[in-house]
């Protein structure tokens, strides 16, 4: 800089997703408190540091009052997170009902709803209205804090309709969206009442990204299959306007997870784990208490194990960590009751006076007892049934190495793209080949095992979360867009 030149700003980028990275919780009529997640995307965005990154989404709770409203507004200011706010009515419908039990499902390969079909098409059509209304809200909000020279990254798939409402608004805006699901084959998306009417409203956007390549052609193929778009080598082509579709992968912030490891409260939490558990080798599972992550699955597949390696019985526990989630949705319900049946079972069949073989948690763990668990697995299973990537595999391979232990982890996780040479790749639906593979890592030479997790730590500590996010809105930014074309010809 030089004297008396003002200091460049940043240029903005507003990050608009349905959830806000906090937890916000009433404390009085105008009085909140709030807790900031730490969680992957936030870190990302942190080390993006061309731009001064705010965040606009769902508090994910529901605030009828105007002055419950405008407190909030205000103290989520200081965090730099702007506020939608959604009623009980939208988030049942838009929420509850068209993003989590019809696209959620449909993304992971698990079809659409099926039961009462009459009632279901009633109810689709109106739960879609309602995510078309709660796109167009999310909309207003960014356009209402949107300045010229802003880039706009929207995420996920709660939001595929915004922007073509973002481009309504103003063409000129530079608008970006990202998928941190798979994108299902062209043949399953068009099983959607709502295919065409989506995939145009993506495609108003000017950058288009999914973790993995496949989920990047898959999106293409069904712009050209199913609204006769072209389909290029750079993205879509509408009428000599080009949507960039391309694959980015995301990652972590690595260094956290490793620097956790040198914390005495870890170290003292790695200490009473390896007490607790001395004699034994430990299983590690932690997801979202969530159909694709493939719990059931997973748990049969260790019942197998146990039922077929008798001298193992004694010699091995599996902590499965369960985080509740969506538990307002009739399917995650219903999953939670068969995953204790199964448990139960299981701990009633191999269990002792002394032990069983199942420690099954229906929680979330704080971020240092988690890396703790991490560091004194010695074999961690991901078996979703599909997954978008799967950071949980990223976490473990970043605090394991000390120990390197296996990851078995699923084909159908985009991770498997880039952890497949370190891990044990499973076909998770196939219970005998998961059971074999438990057999294979937990009897794995350190050489090979050493091997596998160098492989895999090198990906995992290059690859970072912030590297995916710099390199997304870069290419964003560099995008040029069509009003801009326009006006040059
Ligand atoms: C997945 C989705 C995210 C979502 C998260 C938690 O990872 O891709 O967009 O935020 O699940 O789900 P929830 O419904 O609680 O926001």
């Amino acid at each position: 800089k030089q004297e008396g030149q003002p200091l460049r700003q940043r240029q903005r980028l507003l990050v608009v997703a349905n959830r806000l990275p906090v937890s916000a919780v009433r404390r009085g009529e105008d009085s909140w408190s709030l807790d900031i997640s730490a969680g992957g995307l936030v870190s990302a965005l942190l080390g993006v540091k061309e731009f001064e990154a705010r965040w606009i989404g769902w508090a994910g709770v529901n605030v009828p009052d105007e002055i419950g409203q405008k407190a909030l507004t205000k103290a989520l200011a200081e965090k730099r997170c702007i506020p939608v706010f959604l009623d009980e009515e939208i988030v049942h419908q838009y929420y509850n009902g068209y993003c989590n039990n019809i696209l959620w499902p449909l993304f992971h390969y698990l079809g659409l709803p099926q039961e009462d079909r009459l009632a279901t098409t009633r109810s689709f059509q109106s739960q879609f209205a309602a995510y078309k209304k709660a796109n167009q809200m999310f909309a207003d909000v960014v356009n209402e804090h949107y300045l010229d020279g802003d880039v706009v990254w929207c995420h996920d798939y709660h939001l595929m309709f915004l922007p073509k409402c973002l481009k309504d608004y103003n063409s000129k805006m530079k608008v970006g969206w990202f998928l941190h699901t798979p994108f299902p084959s062209s043949e399953i998306h068009r099983t959607l009442p709502s295919r065409s009417e989506l995939l145009r409203s993506v495609l108003a956007a000017d950058l288009v990204g999914f973790h993995t390549y496949d989920y990047a052609r898959h999106f293409v193929s069904a712009c050209t299959r199913i609204l006769g778009l072209e389909g290029t080598p750079e993205g879509v082509e509408d009428q000599g306007r080009l949507t960039r579709v391309a694959a980015f992968p995301i990652g972590i912030d690595s260094e956290r997870f490793i620097r956790a490891l040198e914390v005495p409260q870890v170290q003292e939490h790695i200490r009473e784990l390896k007490e607790r558990f001395a004699g034994r080798k430990v299983m590690l599972g932690v997801d979202r208490l969530d159909m694709i992550k493939g719990i059931p699955q997973k748990i049969l597949a260790f019942e197998k194990f146990l039922e077929e390696n008798p001298s193992w019985r004694d010699k091995v526990v599996l902590l499965q960590i369960a985080v509740p989630t969506r538990t307002d949705v009739p399917e995650y319900q219903k999953l939670t009751s068969q995953v204790h049946e199964i448990v139960g079972r299981i701990n009633g069949r191999f269990g002792t006076l002394t032990a069983v073989p199942i420690h099954h948690l229906d929680r979330s763990l704080d971020f240092h007892a988690l890396c703790a668990l991490y560091a004194v697995t010695d074999v961690a299973l991901v078996t979703s049934l599909r997954d978008g990537m799967n950071l949980v595999s990223y976490e473990f391979v970043a605090c394991q190495d000390a120990k390197k232990g296996v990851l078995i982890l699923s084909e159908f996780a985009g991770a498997a793209q880039s952890l497949g040479a370190g891990a044990i790749l499973v076909n998770p639906w196939n219970i005998t080949e998961v059971a074999n593979s438990i057999a294979q890592a937990l009897n794995m030479d350190s050489e090979e095992r050493e091997k596998r997790h160098k492989h895999n730590f090198i990906h995992v500590t290059t690859h970072t979360a912030q590297e995916w996010a710099e390199t997304f809105v870069s290419e964003l930014n560099d995008t040029v867009v069509e009003a801009q074309i326009r006006t040059r010809q």
